[in-house]
């Protein structure tokens, strides 16, 4: 398949899922009264987290903002099944969360992609692992995704041979490859200087509506949350609790030029911040 691209040379897709709406999907995760406490070195306990409940639907992407410490990445390796709640449940497509799943792909701020490995081992390792990495339609499907990506071209370089935008492309691409129903997102551009990350919001977006995934996604940038979200849901500072959750009404695919200066996004990012301080 080939794709067309846009003024700034990146790959467009057939954007098939502009039509989603908001929640319009069935639950898929389901976290009730979930409480996270640490013991900490010095025998001290943390509560990081206290009686969260978040419902997130098929298709949609959910940002999650709130305080350093609040518990945002404790909240999702819980969804990751990189951890586990001291009470409360959590569900995955109504199935109690109990430890790491291919339904599942996480992306942290720092890529992780292994130095010694090409862009394209590096987005195949998870195939391997699963088994299927001779399976001719799931290599298609990664080729495909390395294009959507912008990343086509660059399939046989290592890491240290891309910039750090192009690095969580590669992290994105890579959680992508096992098509998981789920992406979980901890701050995945956080290190990227301002211009980049509006362009990865961009991007990701673009790779959202294509591949039409449910992503739940942690950031400190409130603009960020709301270019990208359906919802922004807003937490407390630590003990993290959810305080609020706000449906962002803007039609897709968004267009940061026209939507961050709209009154919308102005008055919404307006309340984040006053529930943030
Ligand atoms: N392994 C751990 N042992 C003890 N305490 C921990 C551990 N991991 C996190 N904490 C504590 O739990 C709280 C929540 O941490 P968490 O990393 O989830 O916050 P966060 O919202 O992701 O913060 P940030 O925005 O700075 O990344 C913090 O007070 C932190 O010190
Ligand atoms: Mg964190």
């Amino acid at each position: 398949m080939s794709l067309a691209t846009d003024a700034a040379g990146f790959a467009t897709p057939p954007i098939a899922a502009a039509a989603k709406q908001n929640g319009a999907g069935n639950p898929l995760i389901v976290v009730e009264g979930v409480v996270k406490i640490y013991s900490t070195v010095a025998g001290d306990s943390v509560l990081a987290l206290d009686n969260v409940d978040l419902t997130v639907r098929d298709g949609e992407f959910v940002c999650l903002v709130g305080p350093s410490g609040c518990g945002k990445t404790t909240l999702l390796r819980l969804l990751a099944g990189l951890d586990t709640a001291d009470a409360g449940t959590s569900s995955l497509a109504g199935k109690t969360l109990n430890g790491p799943s291919p339904e599942v792909g996480v992306v942290f701020q720092q890529s992780n992609l292994l130095p010694w490995f090409t862009v394209l081992q590096n987005v195949m390792l998870p195939l391997r692992v699963g088994g299927s990495s001779r399976d001719a339609g799931k290599i298609a499907e990664i080729h495909k995704l390395l294009e959507i990506a912008g990343l086509k071209g660059f399939e046989n370089k290592y890491p240290y041979e891309l910039s750090g935008g192009m690095q969580q492309r590669a992290a994105i691409v890579r959680a992508l490859a096992r098509d998981p129903k789920l992406l979980l997102m901890d701050e995945p551009f956080g290190a990227l200087d301002a211009l980049t990350r509006e362009r990865m919001n961009a991007e990701l977006q673009r790779i959202w509506l294509a591949s039409k995934k449910t992503v739940v996604l942690i950031t400190h940038s409130i603009d960020e949350a709301i270019f990208l979200g359906d919802r922004v849901v807003v937490m407390s500072p630590r003990p993290g609790r959810i305080v609020r959750d706000l449906v962002v009404d803007v039609p897709r695919p968004r267009i940061a030029a026209e939507t961050f200066g709209s009154s919308s996004h102005v008055a919404l990012a307006r309340e984040i911040r006053m529930l943030l301080e």
